[in-house]
């Protein structure tokens, strides 16, 4: 008989073990979303990096792969402008003139880029469209207003809010979130300072939802110690981006394989808010130059030109690369439903453990 795992989110969710493959733009499509959903966890889409109608596609494509519930995640952060051509961005800062000259050099094109992740609009239209297809759970990045809480109700949605910081769990709660994911500083992608199993325990201290831990998870012996904290459930990024499924470039996975235990940093660069990533020329030549960085959102519409060009030039030195500080743990490119078993073996395992080693009354 394989080990099984299950915590009172399972029924909530409707899933058979509590481990959620984590909404990473550019990386969590459909395919990857259907073979972690197919292997008993929640699948999701990473919605925020994407158009509406590829929100619609990708959803089409799970339904037409996987009958397992879905969560498609979406940002909607107090400041996004309204529409994309609100947001006007100043000269290019002295490091990302160096980055064009080096793309330059290589006879790669720096070309104007529409940014979805930015509007308002858009990523209202995104959430239509996913209750529309019936999704199941809609996760919040950067914040969750009580409008998505009681649109995602209405069709009968959940809603998992994802925080860096007690205090905006408190007010997710507020506004009616149904799940916390607690995300450590150790996570890939917009991340806090705080290390996981403080915050875990800080936001279990006050939460009257369950709570789910992130950060950092590559095995089944962190997921053990989250739940054994109180946390019901694991949401995984960066693990389940170096897979055959997920949707990153080969060069990405690459990068993740290679990484160390020191391979990331957190820095303001990408998109003028905190962010997770692997150390590259990307993140060099901003070194010494942190006055130039420009707020949110400008900061992204900046970088997001280059971001693009590397990506479409699989250049992995110059290309945001957000990954977890996991990273240097993952030596190998598995399918995901292995890694979702293995991480159930895994966790199973370290439980069992901690009954034969830790005496207790
Ligand atoms: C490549 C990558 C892209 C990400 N993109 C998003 C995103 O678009 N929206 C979001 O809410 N979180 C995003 N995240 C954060 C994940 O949802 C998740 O919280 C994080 O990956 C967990 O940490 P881990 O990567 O160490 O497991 C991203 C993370 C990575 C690694």
């Amino acid at each position: 008989m394989p080990p099984t795992l299950r915590t009172p989110i399972c029924d909530l969710l409707g899933i058979e073990v509590p481990l959620m493959q984590a909404g990473m733009g550019n990386v969590a499509y459909g395919r990857l979303a259907a073979a972690v959903a197919n292997a008993g966890g929640l699948g999701s889409i990473g919605g925020i990096d994407i158009t509406p109608e590829q929100v619609d596609e990708e959803i089409r494509l799970f339904r037409s792969l996987s009958d397992g519930p879905l969560c498609v995640d979406l940002g909607f952060p107090a400041n996004a402008p309204k529409g994309l051509s609100d947001v006007q961005a100043p000269d290019l800062p002295g490091p990302l003139r160096q980055l064009k000259r080096e793309l330059d050099e290589r006879g790669v094109e720096v070309v104007p880029t529409t940014d979805q992740a930015i509007s308002l609009a858009d990523n209202k239209r995104k959430l239509e469209i996913s209750l529309d297809h019936g999704v199941e759970v809609i996760a919040c990045a950067l914040g969750t207003p009580t409008w998505v809480v009681e649109a995602c109700h209405a069709k009968g949605a959940k809603v998992m809010s994802i925080v860096g910081l007690a205090k905006h769990a408190r007010s997710a709660i507020r506004n009616g979130t149904d799940v916390v994911i607690v995300q450590g500083t150790e996570g890939g992608g917009h991340t806090g300072d705080v290390g996981l199993i403080t915050l875990l325990a800080e936001v279990l201290e006050f939460s009257t939802v369950p709570v789910v831990a992130a950060g950092g998870l590559v095995k089944g012996s962190q997921i053990a110690a989250c739940l054994t904290a109180g946390a019901q459930g694991a949401w995984v990024g960066t693990r389940f981006l170096a897979t055959r499924e997920s949707g990153s470039e080969d060069v990405f996975k690459e990068a993740v394989l290679e990484a160390g235990y020191d391979s990331t940093l957190r820095s303001l660069l990408f998109d003028g808010l905190h962010v997770r990533m692997l150390r590259n020329r990307f993140t060099e030549v901003w070194e010494g130059h942190e006055d130039e960085l420009s707020p949110y959102p400008v900061q992204r519409v900046l970088t997001m030109p280059f971001k693009y060009a590397a990506m479409r030039a699989n250049l992995k030195s110059h290309m945001s690369l957000p990954s977890g500080a996991g990273a240097g743990m993952i030596t190998d490119l598995p399918g995901a439903a292995e890694v979702l078993d293995r991480l159930v073996e895994e966790t199973v395992e370290a439980l069992r453990r901690v009954e034969k080693t830790v005496e207790f009354r």
